[in-house]
């Protein structure tokens, strides 16, 4: 569908909706694997124009292709079948022969990425972006041996990452293009998993998010409903469940996935690489499509801060826009930032509430309580609420006001009584509106 054929309605509505999102992933470092067989055509130019509009969103990626349907082609090529370990590790066996083709293929997607990244905002208004692809000898590599009695040659594993040159890079604006290939300090070359050489680097980096675009992802339940969230813990339940259950490509990305979130990367996201714009469908869509492993509660309260702004205005302006909510300008935001709570889901701001004290009185104004209509009726604007008289308690506050067009019911279930504008103290009630007629009530604290 082309932009010009979406009614208008629904553009403004995505784009309210994705502008949180942008925001939030703006700065943020996000590592991305996906298969050989994604950086091959006719997958690799979505793939690509999605790790544009990412980067050109201000988000720092680091890239991290496999190269396995290349290998293999060149070792067909050469009449030599791919050998993997029967032993416990999987792995694929590397001999000098095999090295080779491993080498050559890992040169071929590089330049196929480096070259359609080059190009992939060339015919798009995003012409004048520069993608300045960089790769380089950022990982250090040891020999697996001998495993099971099986000598693994030159497969190798990851020993350790040069997080400087990467920081460096991606500090410089560039993407680093980070190859499954390793070099011991003796000099050699390994051939490293790409699964394995990603949560490296992101657990290294401590990035904000590890991404596998993998044909065995999102993963599925017992009824093959695809999983949305899983806690490390549980992916460990899962992982011990599933055992011998599961293909094994699916629980080996599932234990990286749990590896990564025990080494501190805050989200790892297991997406369908087949699936057309999951990247944006998973960063940029509330619920997402693929399978998300979080180590922390999904949700949390905090204070919010200048960044949460564009966040917080998108949430209350269509209320405003609806009369729920009286107009807030956002310098007065701004200047009140201190005094407003959010709730965030996976980076968004979900919902938000103020508690302003009115100086020299021992009251306060509950203010701004808004819960995204999606997230409704679920108990977080009461969670939000508790949470803003804990803090009036805090701050020794007797009494905290609300002043409401809409909810006065839903105050009312929670200890407000209804009062009038008279009781407001002088300074809040020269403010208060008439026009709007919002009814006031007021609830002491601590009851
Ligand atoms: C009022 C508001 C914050 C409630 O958010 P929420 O997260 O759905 O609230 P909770 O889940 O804690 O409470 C849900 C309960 O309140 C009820 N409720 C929701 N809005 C209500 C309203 N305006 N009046 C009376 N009851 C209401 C629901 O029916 C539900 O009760 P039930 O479970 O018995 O059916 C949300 O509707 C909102 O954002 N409204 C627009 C902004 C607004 O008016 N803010 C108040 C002025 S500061």
């Amino acid at each position: 569908m082309r932009l010009a054929d979406l009614d208008p309605q629904q553009f403004v509505e995505w784009l309210r909706h994705a502008a949180p999102y942008i925001n939030a992933h703006r700065g943020r470092t996000f590592v991305i694997a996906f298969p050989g067989a994604a950086a091959q055509p006719p997958q690799v130019e979505g793939l690509v124009h999605d790790l544009a509009v990412l980067a050109s969103l201000g988000a720092r990626l680091v890239l991290v292709p496999g190269a396995r349907p290349q290998v293999e082609a060149r070792l067909a090529r050469r009449g030599l079948e791919p050998v993997y370990a029967a032993g416990s590790t999987g792995l694929r066996i590397t001999d000098a022969e095999a090295l080779e083709c491993v080498r050559d293929a890992v040169g071929e997607v590089r330049t196929t990425l480096e070259a359609r990244l080059s190009t992939a905002v060339a015919p798009s208004p995003m012409a004048g972006l520069r993608l300045r692809v960089v790769s380089g000898n950022v990982v250090t590599a040891r020999p697996v041996g001998v495993r099971d009695g099986i000598d693994h040659l030159y497969t190798g594993e990851v020993r350790r990452v040069d997080i400087q040159a990467l920081e460096h890079r991606l500090d410089g604006g560039d993407i680093p293009l980070v190859a499954p290939l390793g070099y011991s300090p003796t000099g050699e070359t390994f051939n490293l998993s790409a699964e394995a050489v990603a949560c490296s680097v992101a657990e290294a980096l401590q990035a904000d998010k590890l991404i596998h675009l993998s044909s065995h992802a999102p993963l599925r339940d017992a009824d093959g409903e695809p999983v949305r969230e899983l806690t490390p813990r549980q992916a460990r339940d899962w992982l011990d469940r599933t055992e011998g259950g599961l293909p094994e490509p699916a629980q080996r990305l599932l234990r990286n996935a749990y590896r990564a979130c025990l080494g501190g990367v805050r989200r790892t996201h297991l997406l369908d690489r087949g699936q057309t714009g999951a990247l944006l469908l998973e960063l940029f869509t509330r619920d997402g499509v693929g399978t998300l492993i979080a180590p922390e509660p999904f949700e949390s309260l905090r204070t919010a801060e200048l960044d949460d702004i564009p966040g917080i205005l998108g949430l209350i302006r269509p209320l405003e826009e609806a009369g729920a909510l009286v107009h807030r300008p956002q310098e007065l935001l701004e200047a009140q930032i201190d005094a407003f709570t959010v709730a965030e889901r996976d980076g968004a701001i979900i919902a938000t509430g103020a508690l302003i004290p009115w100086t020299g009185t021992d009251a306060g104004e509950i203010a701004c309580l808004a819960v995204d209509p999606d997230y409704q009726g679920a108990g977080r604007a009461e969670g939000l609420l508790r949470h803003l008289e804990r803090d009036a308690r805090r701050f020794g506050l007797q009494h905290l006001f609300v002043l409401t067009t809409r909810a006065e019911h839903w105050f009312r279930e929670r200890g407000f009584q209804p009062t009038g504008p008279e009781s407001l103290p002088a300074a809040r009630r020269a403010l208060y509106d008439r026009t709007r007629g919002s009814k006031v009530l007021v609830k002491p604290v601590g009851s």
